[in-house]
């Protein structure tokens, strides 16, 4: 069966609708008939230098929403990517292989630097493709389940495994596929449906985050932001907030555009507003309920991670071996 690997950052304290389309709901969906391998990449968090606590603490609460929604571990393999110390081994020689310039063209990082300017920006955040590289080329991955935000990231997975299969022979690298679902690749902020829904979004009223009160999502849904028309019709380019709206209520009734597109004919964009509320409410309700049942029990959820690092280092050990092996390090005896 193809293999799978995926991840995400533990760094606010809920996922996002962006997160759950973009992602996680085809991580459900793949576990089906794939190896899946889901991570909490911790140690890419660290990039934004979190409070410790809070990083710990959101660390079991990424998890606990995979496991609310969905991700199962009988199938799927989950777990925490510091405790499976060989991705940052792997890191180090992947990073001796990737150009000054080709990590520097990477645009998350030419953005998040420009942010912080020079010396706000640190090394870590300039190499953290390169740790991404490592999670994904450490299963010998053959698909990569992400938003299209990852895509140039691993389009850079991409090209290393190339690389080394180039310079140290055939088959020391698997070349892995984005598989990025074009429909939901990309969800929109509400408030500013030209931008990514984001955590570092500058206002909290264009994000629907999956722990947020049900309430307060309803309203943030029925005062999107969308035109000065009427009509209720997939338009990413005159209609962009009205098409981000469509996108979210295709995705989450797995019903097609143009019969949505048709029930609102006739009516005007507060009723598709009312019921796309409804049909988002009735999502996260039972999720949090589940996500708060998987946090009650913090042991059973630290077992259940210590058992997905265990399989997952079984995995990833005779894999780095053969890289330290093929690049020539001396076996450790
Ligand atoms: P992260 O934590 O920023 O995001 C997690 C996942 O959510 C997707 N995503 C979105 N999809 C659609 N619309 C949006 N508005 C939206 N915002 C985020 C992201 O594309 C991602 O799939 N570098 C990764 C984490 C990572 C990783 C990996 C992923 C580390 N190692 C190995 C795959 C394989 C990141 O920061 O994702």
């Amino acid at each position: 069966r193809p293999r799978i690997f995926s991840g995400m950052q533990p760094t606010s304290g809920s996922l996002h609708l962006g997160n759950y389309l973009g992602a996680l709901t085809q991580w459900v969906r793949l576990q089906e008939d794939h190896d899946a391998i889901y991570c909490v990449v911790d140690l890419h968090a660290l990039t934004v230098s979190p409070d410790p606590a809070d990083l710990r603490a959101r660390t079991r609460r990424t998890a606990a929403q995979y496991l609310a929604a969905g991700v199962d571990p009988a199938r799927s393999i989950l777990f925490v990517q510091s405790h499976v110390p060989e991705h940052a081994e792997l890191a180090w020689i992947l990073s001796c292989q990737t150009g000054f310039g080709e990590a520097g063209r990477m645009t998350q990082f030419k953005d998040k630097s420009a942010r912080h300017g020079s010396e706000g920006t640190t090394v870590g955040l300039f190499t953290y493709p390169v740790l991404m590289a490592a999670d994904i080329l450490l299963y010998d991955t053959n698909l990569v389940p992400v938003g299209e935000d990852q895509r140039q990231h691993l389009e850079l997975s991409r090209n290393l495994a190339q690389r080394l299969n180039a310079r140290f022979g055939a088959g020391t690298a698997v070349v892995p596929e984005p598989y990025i679902v074009k429909e939901t690749a990309k969800i929109y902020d509400l408030q500013d449906p030209t931008a990514k829904m984001s955590k570092s979004a500058a206002s909290p009223n264009g994000i629907i985050e999956l722990l947020d009160d049900p309430t307060v999502v309803a309203k943030r849904i029925r005062s999107a932001v969308t035109d000065a028309g009427r009509e209720v019709r997939f338009d990413v380019d005159a209609k962009p907030g009205v098409s981000n709206l469509l996108t979210i209520f295709a995705a989450l009734t797995g019903r097609p555009l143009p019969s949505i597109e048709a029930d609102y004919e006739g009516k005007g964009y507060g009723d598709l507003k009312k019921d796309l509320a409804e049909v988002v409410v009735d999502l996260l309700v039972p999720f949090q309920e589940r996500f708060a049942g998987h946090l009650e029990s913090p042991e059973a959820l630290d077992d259940l991670l210590a058992e997905g690092a265990e399989r997952a280092r079984a995995l990833a050990r005779p894999v780095l071996a053969r890289a330290y092996d093929r690049f020539g390090l001396l076996p450790a005896r």
